[in-house]
């Protein structure tokens, strides 16, 4: 059951403590397009680089790319996006509201008299349903007209393709390959929603693996396993990751099979990584729409083919949410609410907080000095103001691992206090320890 009280929770934690914000606020928001504030950029940029460590730093088979998001307008005609990037959509005449054809709320065959308008109650004031491109569309150069229509991306994955030779001939890599990109896509979504699941812009990080063609299936199995133990590896609870087949009627244009990896959000179970299989489609039709020739000469088997291309998909917004759904719990602590977010260390936007228990007796004084070692090697804070509870609690709030609390022994003694978020318990660490006692203890939570 959805469970649409926590997700008003964690929107309201993520406006107070500084994640994400809606865009436009102070003119009434933009309908589904969302800022990242100081905590939020952190945590997607945490996400974007175990990403990219993980596909490209770690591989020796995989190389990166950043695509512009404008790309020539035939390449939206060759993908497919022209012709068939369309929902079909239903307009209120009365209302002016619009809604997907499949709305599950409209009553009646809209088009008829006994439609009902979901919004407005109205009958017969429903149309029949029409096409609707997602892609959003701008102008090149001074000339509106039709002549000079470009389309901003609604997928990073074209930008690969039309660069594939390019990476091929300047990295020296043989089939099978992949190049792996991080970047924004748009769509003019219908139905957007449930906070920065679906949005009209997003982030992407897609992978696509070129490979010969009769070893796609054997592939699209590998990567399959590979990047469902990466979700795993970001230390989301295991029984809410599942796998969802696509059965023939929904796959897309251009894929042979497709799995989507989903989550089991607050508001039920849905996709945050699409696995496809995309045969040689996507080459297949650029070569036709450029002209150019796009098939890759195997010297040691004197051939030549049109790779076929196995596609990792996963959005960066989605996975954030995902990240933050997972890691929000209340407890009742001395019975008082304590809100958590317990993020796997290595995603954490805080590393660590430095906090002088008092504002005197030169605790502030040494804290600072404290603080200024540790964010050499961490993102780190530090907060002198208010009950040191109070810190623990916005600290908790922000996912901050580690509490560093500098007290009366800390002079006499050269020794803090390290407080752990998720179980409370402090440890007295040596001031001169300190740097690797954290980084030991990320490093574990790795390596788990
Ligand atoms: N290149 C293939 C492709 O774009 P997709 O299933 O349409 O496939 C892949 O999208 C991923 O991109 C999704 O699993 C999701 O994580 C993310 N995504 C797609 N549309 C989105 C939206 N409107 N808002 C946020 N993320 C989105």
């Amino acid at each position: 059951m959805a469970d649409t009280t926590l997700m008003d929770k964690l929107v309201s934690l993520c406006k107070r403590r500084g994640f994400i914000f809606q865009s436009s606020e102070i003119y009434g928001g933009l309908g589904s397009v969302w800022d990242y504030g100081p905590l939020g950029v952190e945590l997607k940029r945490n996400v974007k680089d175990r990403w990219w460590n993980a596909m490209v730093h770690a591989r020796d088979d995989i190389e990166g790319l950043d695509a512009a998001i404008l790309m020539h307008p035939k390449v939206w005609e060759a993908s497919g996006h022209v012709a068939g990037f369309t929902d079909p959509l239903i307009d209120c005449r009365h209302c002016k509201n619009r809604f997907r054809a499949d709305d599950p709320r409209i009553k009646g065959t809209p088009g008829q008299p006994d439609a009902q308008c979901p919004v407005c109650g109205t009958r017969g004031s429903l149309t029949e349903p029409r096409l609707f491109n997602l892609m959003f569309k701008t102008f090149m150069g001074p000339v509106e007209e039709s002549a000079a229509v470009i389309y901003l991306r609604p997928e990073t994955a074209q930008g690969i393709y039309v660069n594939y030779l390019n990476v091929l001939q300047g990295s020296r890599q043989r089939v099978p390959f992949g190049i792996a990109q991080i970047g924004k896509a748009f769509r003019n979504e219908i139905t957007p929603g449930n906070f920065i699941f679906r949005t009209r812009e997003f982030e992407q990080m897609e992978m696509q693996f070129f490979v010969k063609p009769g070893t796609d299936a054997e592939w699209f199995e590998q990567w399959r396993e590979i990047r469902m133990a990466w979700h795993h590896s970001l230390g989301l609870t295991p029984a809410k990751l599942r796998w969802h087949q696509h059965a023939g009627n929904e796959l897309a244009h251009y894929a042979r099979a497709a799995y989507d990896i989903e989550y089991e959000f607050p508001f039920g179970w849905n996709e945050i990584e699409g696995i496809h299989n995309r045969g040689d489609f996507d080459l297949g039709r650029h070569q036709e729409y450029s002209g150019k020739k796009l098939e890759y000469f195997d010297q040691a088997a004197n051939e030549r083919y049109l790779p076929n291309v196995v596609e990792t998909s996963a959005g960066a917004d989605r996975v954030t949410l995902t990240i933050l759904a997972d890691a929000y719990r209340e407890e009742t602590v001395e019975g008082e609410t304590r809100v958590v977010l317990g993020f796997h260390p290595a995603l954490a936007p805080i590393k660590a907080a430095v906090l002088p228990l008092v504002k005197k007796d030169g605790m502030p004084e040494l804290a600072t000095e404290v603080y200024h070692g540790l964010r050499r090697d961490f993102p780190c804070f530090y907060d002198d103001s208010g009950a040191i509870g109070r810190r623990y609690r916005r600290m908790d709030e922000a996912g901050t691992p580690f509490c560093v609390t500098i007290d009366g022994e800390t002079t006499a003694e050269r020794t803090v206090t390290v407080r752990h978020r998720d179980s409370m318990q402090q440890d007295r660490v040596a001031l001169d320890q300190l740097a690797p006692f954290i980084r030991d203890r990320i490093r574990a939570a790795n390596a788990a």
